[in-house]
């Protein structure tokens, strides 16, 4: 069994009708988008908000309306994947390049679930190059500021070109190896002029959902 999917499915048995609901972005949350297509056939009626341009279109694709936040006060529940994350439900995201939208999704839910398979799951954060999305004016220069919060950056690349977010950025990928403490780090880094964001999720999420092979799901709690 594809644990992605298990986590998913999981995820969205806590979905009500009449909810509106946050739209991650990845092959994870692909599982979600799919599976809450398939509710809302069934007769689910939901309002969602979509994380990137891809999850958007795909949503779309299944039926899903999708609003703006200028329709609704606040997202009842947002369903996301992460890069990795700890027991303490603290994140880094922002690998298929969205965190900006994500964090956005994610810090206007009321409750924000993150679906992953075992693999995501770390004693401490920061093997995973943590994703920085910044201006594209002045790259340089905020790559040379991060370089000196002690990370190894490097631009990220698509197809030999530098990979652009929907939001217009580049994102650039800060090798930590580990990261000691990663509150302060958040700031640190969201203190540099030209930091749009970064892929640190700290005291965000309030569910934790771990999928397996073997069908199960392991839930952690905030
Ligand atoms: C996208 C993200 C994703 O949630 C994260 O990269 C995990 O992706 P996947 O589910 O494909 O492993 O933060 O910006």
């Amino acid at each position: 069994m594809d644990s992605k999917k298990i986590a998913a499915d999981k995820a969205i048995s806590f979905i009500e009708n009449n909810m509106t609901v946050g739209l991650g972005t990845g092959t994870t949350a692909y599982w979600d988008i799919e599976g809450i297509g398939q509710k809302v056939k069934e007769g689910l009626k939901i309002k969602a908000i979509a994380t990137s341009k891809r999850s958007e279109d795909q949503a779309r694709s299944l039926g899903i309306h999708i609003i703006s936040f200028a329709e609704i006060a606040q997202i009842d529940l947002t369903i996301d994947g992460a890069d990795e994350a700890d027991k303490n439900l603290n994140l880094i995201k922002g690998g298929g390049g969205a965190l900006l939208r994500e964090k956005i999704v994610a810090s206007n839910s009321r409750q924000l679930i993150i679906i992953a398979d075992e693999s995501k799951l770390v004693k401490k954060l920061g093997k995973f190059p943590l994703p920085v999305e910044v201006a594209i004016f002045g790259w340089e220069k905020t790559l040379e500021k991060l370089s000196a919060l002690g990370c190894t950056p490097k631009l990220r690349i698509d197809k030999s070109a530098a990979y652009i977010t929907d939001n217009g950025n580049y994102i650039i990928d800060c090798s930590f190896n580990e990261i000691q403490d990663a509150a302060g780090l958040h700031d640190a880094i969201n203190s540099i002029t030209g930091v749009m964001d970064n892929g640190l999720f700290i005291n965000l999420a309030t569910k934790l959902i771990i999928g397996n092979e073997a069908g199960e799901t392991k839930i952690f709690y905030k």
